[in-house]
C-alpha cells in the first residue's frame, strides 16, 4: 500500500495520512466497504482473517491487543485505539459490542487518556497496550487491565493499570498504576534461589550461557523484589470458581507470571509463578477446557510475527509442559503473520475456542489487522490452521 501524507492531525503531533489505494484513512479513521461480502446489506456473515474489519458506521475496527467480555447476551470487543503513525495513545481503549462476534458496533471510548493533566499515568502520548476487561460478580465492577507504558520513558516503566466502570461500555475510571507483586517471592523460586547473591552488573554481557542460568534462578526476581516485578504484554483469565489472575510478560521479557488477583481483582494476593524461566515469551492468552489450562504466547520480535508456542497444566500454577507451535500450514511459522492477543470461548458451545491475534502494521498502526482463527484439538494439543473465510459453524 502506498501512503501520503496530508496534514497534521488535531490530536497531539500526530499526522493524518491518506492512502492512495483502499482503504482509505481519512482524519485517522480507515473506511473500505470493499472487503464487505458483495451481496450483502453491509452485514457480515464469516469472519475473514486479516482483512479490513468495518464497524456499524463503516469504520476498520480500532481494538488492537484486544480482549472479549461476554455480558448479557452480547459480546464486548476492548482494544487499543490506535493511530496512524503511532503507537501511543492519543485516544486510549474503545470498545465494540456484538451479539454474533461477525457484525460490531462502536461503543465509543471506554477509557481516555488524559488530555488536560499531564501529571496522570495515562496521560495523552502514554503508551496502553492489550487492555482487558472481566465482571466481578461481587462488586458488580467492570475491571480493566492493560499494559501501560509512561509518557517519554519508552517501554522501560513496565507497569499495569488497572481501571473499573459500573458499566461495561464505561467510562472507565483510572485507579492505579504499578508493578505487580512488590515484596513477594515467586511461589515456585526456591529458598536458594531466593538467597543468591548475583545481581545484573555481574554480568557483563547478556544472553551467555551463565547469565541464561542466573535468569533462571531468577536474577531480575531479586533485583525487582523491592519495586514489583516488571509488566508489559497481558492478558487476564477467570476460572470457574471466579478467581481472577494476570498474566503477563515480567523479567524483562524473559519470563511470564502467573499471578492470582484478590476476590475484587483489584489487588494481587501474592501468590504468582515463573513460567518458563528465560524462555522469551510474549502475547500470553490463556484458556480452559475440559479441565486443562492452556497457554499461547509468541516469542520476542516486536511488532514482526514469529512463531507461536503453546503449552498445557493442570493446574494454572504448573508445572506447565510446553506443547509446540498451535499453528499449522502456510506461514504457521510466523502465526499467519499475527501475534495472539485472546482466546474467546465462544458462548454457548464449550467447544469452540477463537485465536484472536493481531497483524500489526508499525508503518500505519491505526490500518493493523485482525486474524480470528478457529482452535481445533489434535491429540489433546491446540491446533489453528489458516482460514481465508469461516464461520462459527463451519
Ligand atoms: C510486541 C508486543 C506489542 C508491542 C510491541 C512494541 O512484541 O507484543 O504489544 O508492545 O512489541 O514493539
Amino acid at each position: 500500500m502506498i501512503f501520503n501524507p496530508l496534514e497534521t492531525h488535531q490530536e497531539g503531533t500526530e499526522k493524518t495520512y491518506e492512502v492512495v489505494v483502499r482503504p482509505i484513512v481519512v482524519e485517522n479513521r480507515i473506511t473500505s466497504k470493499k472487503t464487505l461480502p458483495d451481496s450483502s446489506d453491509s452485514k457480515y456473515e464469516a469472519f475473514h482473517p486479516g482483512e479490513l474489519w468495518l464497524d456499524d458506521q463503516g469504520q476498520h475496527i480500532n481494538a488492537h491487543g484486544g480482549g472479549i467480555l461476554f455480558y448479557e447476551g452480547k459480546y464486548y470487543w476492548f482494544g487499543e485505539h490506535k493511530s496512524a503513525n503511532t503507537s501511543r495513545a492519543l485516544v486510549g481503549v474503545r470498545c465494540y459490542s456484538s451479539k454474533d462476534l461477525y457484525n460490531w458496533k462502536n461503543e465509543g471510548i471506554a477509557l481516555s487518556v488524559e488530555k488536560n493533566d499531564t501529571l496522570s499515568p495515562i496521560t495523552l502520548g502514554c503508551t496502553i497496550e492489550r487492555p482487558k476487561v472481566i465482571f466481578n460478580k461481587k462488586t458488580k465492577k467492570f475491571i480493566m487491565y492493560f499494559h501501560l507504558e509512561l509518557k517519554g520513558q519508552g517501554y522501560s516503566a513496565a507497569q499495569v493499570g488497572i481501571a473499573t466502570s459500573n458499566t461495561i461500555t464505561g467510562p472507565y475510571a483510572f485507579v492505579k498504576s504499578l508493578r505487580p507483586n512488590k515484596g513477594e517471592w515467586p511461589m515456585n523460586m526456591t529458598e536458594s534461589q531466593r538467597k543468591f547473591k548475583a545481581t545484573p552488573e555481574d554480568f557483563d554481557k547478556w544472553w551467555t550461557p551463565e547469565w541464561m542460568l542466573a535468569i533462571k534462578d531468577g536474577l531480575f526476581v531479586r533485583r525487582d523484589l523491592k519495586t514489583g516485578q516488571m509488566s508489559r504484554d497481558m492478558t487476564l483469565f477467570v476460572d470457574e470458581d471466579d478467581k481472577a489472575y494476570h498474566i503477563y510478560s515480567s523479567e524483562e521479557n524473559l519470563t511470564i507470571h502467573i499471578a492470582e488477583l484478590t476476590d475484587d481483582y483489584l489487588n494481587y494476593t501474592g501468590k504468582y509463578v515463573r513460567i518458563f524461566p528465560g524462555g522469551h515469551n510474549e502475547a500470553p492468552a490463556l484458556f480452559k477446557k475440559e479441565g486443562k489450562y492452556y497457554l499461547i504466547t509468541s516469542g520476542c520480535t516486536g511488532w514482526n510475527p514469529n512463531a507461536a508456542r503453546s503449552a498445557v497444566a493442570s493446574s494454572v500454577w504448573g508445572p506447565w509442559v510446553p506443547i509446540g507451535n498451535p499453528c499449522r500450514g502456510e506461514k504457521s511459522e510466523f502465526t499467519f503473520e499475527s501475534q495472539s492477543t485472546y482466546i474467546l470461548p465462544v458462548f454457548g458451545d464449550e467447544s469452540t475456542f477463537i485465536f484472536m491475534a493481531d497483524r500489526w502494521n508499525p508503518k500505519c498502526h491505526i490500518d493493523g489487522r485482525y486474524v480470528w482463527l478457529s482452535i481445533n484439538f489434535e491429540n489433546s494439543k491446540p491446533l489453528i490452521e489458516w482460514k481465508k473465510e469461516w464461520k462459527l459453524k463451519d
